[in-house]
């Protein structure tokens, strides 16, 4: 049974609790400022940190009471759930081996979720977690935050609309350069979490940011991945996961792919980039130039398209937020995956039909990132052998 909800009191704002976020930490700040963008939503609960003096000097930042800064996630959840002025959702934003545990207390006390990615460590838990969503009638986010962007937007609708053709390649790339020494033995919190395979899972970079490649790569094109073929390698001493990896993919309907994920390409910092190529034209565009996409059609001079310009969609008119001209980056791709959230949630809790909910990552990309992460080892193992994947993704 679900409880009933006080949404509307509150001036149409939603109430949300926070998982992590505790001094010194990185991407929970971004959740934040990405939903305060959004005005549609205020946190006011949290269980920040597993410390209690940090747990509590979070709290005290970011203003709220001793009766809600919780000691667990598990107690948040119950306690959050059994008050009527409870949370309508959690933002998960710890390290990944609490990501499946901490999505199931929640949707268990019929909590709506987003959590950061990777979803989880194995299919079966990131299963679980879809089809919990699912017979709750929950909603559940994953944050791949990359496809809030507005180009990207225009770029799935370029695909879909048949303006590059038939695609025949897909390159996407996320060169990093900040692990390309031993960064986990410099006193670096995120460094150090990600190279042990308890917290990280079974995979470093592919699974780090493996995952956004896959992610932009099939929110874009919509391919969905046959079979792929990859090379695992740690190239830093003493590291135990991967801090490279070359994939080649083989898409269903016989368009290819290549996929390079890296932390150890210096002089790069977060260059997620993805060109793709169609029998009548191509595109082309970087996330550390989020603003501008270079579209070339057959047998004509090359176009570049900036986001709020000329010749742009519905989809990217929707999401942009400032005249062109005047630089968006990653707050407001953040700020747009929330902001679809938020409106389709507060019409979800309303019974009514929202048409935000195809410009927000699920847990159904999580799911897909989870296979990618074992398949991609799996192969890696396997001396780079074919893993086949017919209908695999399919779910
Ligand atoms: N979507 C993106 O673009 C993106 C970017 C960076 C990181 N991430 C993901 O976000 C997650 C967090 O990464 P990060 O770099 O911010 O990590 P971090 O180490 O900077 O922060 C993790 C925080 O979680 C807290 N924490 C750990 N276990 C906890 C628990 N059981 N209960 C409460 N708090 C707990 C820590 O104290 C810390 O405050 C990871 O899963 C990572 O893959 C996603």
């Amino acid at each position: 049974m679900k409880r009933e909800k006080n949404f509307g009191i509150s001036g149409e704002r939603l109430k949300y609790g926070l998982v992590g976020g505790g001094p010194g930490s990185f991407i929970a700040a971004v959740h934040r400022t990405g939903i305060d963008f959004t005005r549609a939503a205020d946190l006011v609960a949290g269980c920040f940190s597993r410390d209690s003096v940090k747990n509590r000097t979070a709290a005290l930042e970011f203003g709220i009471s001793n009766d809600r800064t919780y000691s667990t996630f598990d107690e948040m959840a119950k306690r959050e759930a059994a008050r009527d002025d409870g949370i309508d959702f959690a933002v998960i934003a710890t390290p990944n081996n609490t990501h499946y545990a901490a999505s199931r207390a929640f949707l268990e006390n019929d909590i709506n979720v987003s959590c950061d990615k990777p979803l989880c460590f194995t299919v079966e838990e990131a299963l679980e977690l879809a089809s919990l969503a699912r017979d709750k009638g929950l909603l559940f986010m994953v944050t791949y935050a990359y496809t809030g962007y507005p180009l990207i937007h225009h770029a799935r609708e370029l695909v879909r609309s048949g303006q590059l053709g038939a695609i025949r390649v897909v390159m996407c790339e996320y060169p990093q350069g900040w692990l390309s020494d031993r960064t986990e033995d410099s006193g670096n919190l995120q460094a150090k979490w990600r190279e042990d395979p308890a917290q990280a899972g079974i995979a470093g970079c592919v699974g780090d940011i493996g995952t956004h490649v896959e992610n932009l790569a099939h929110t874009v094109t919509g391919l969905e991945i046959e079979s792929l073929s990859a090379t695992l390698a740690t190239f830093v001493e003493g590291r135990t996961l991967e801090d490279n990896a070359m994939i080649t993919v083989r898409y269903k309907g016989g368009a290819v792919g290549h996929y390079w994920p890296s932390q150890v390409a210096i002089g790069h910092e977060n260059s997620l980039a993805i060109r793709v190529y169609g029998s009548e034209a191509s595109i082309e565009w970087e996330q550390e130039k989020p603003n501008v996409m270079r579209m070339m059609k057959k047998g004509q001079p090359p176009m570049i398209l900036t986001r709020g310009g000329p010749g742009l969609g519905r989809a990217a008119a929707r999401w942009t937020r400032i005249h062109a001209g005047h630089p968006e980056g990653a707050f407001e791709a953040w700020a747009n995956i929330y902001e679809a959230f938020c409106n389709s949630l507060k019409r979800h809790i309303k019974g009514q039909p929202s048409d935000d909910l195809e410009y927000f990552p699920t847990v159904i990309d999580g799911m897909r990132g989870v296979k990618f992460i074992h398949d991609c080892v799996k192969s890696s193992k396997a001396d780079s052998a074919w893993v086949n994947g017919a209908s695999q993704y399919c779910v």
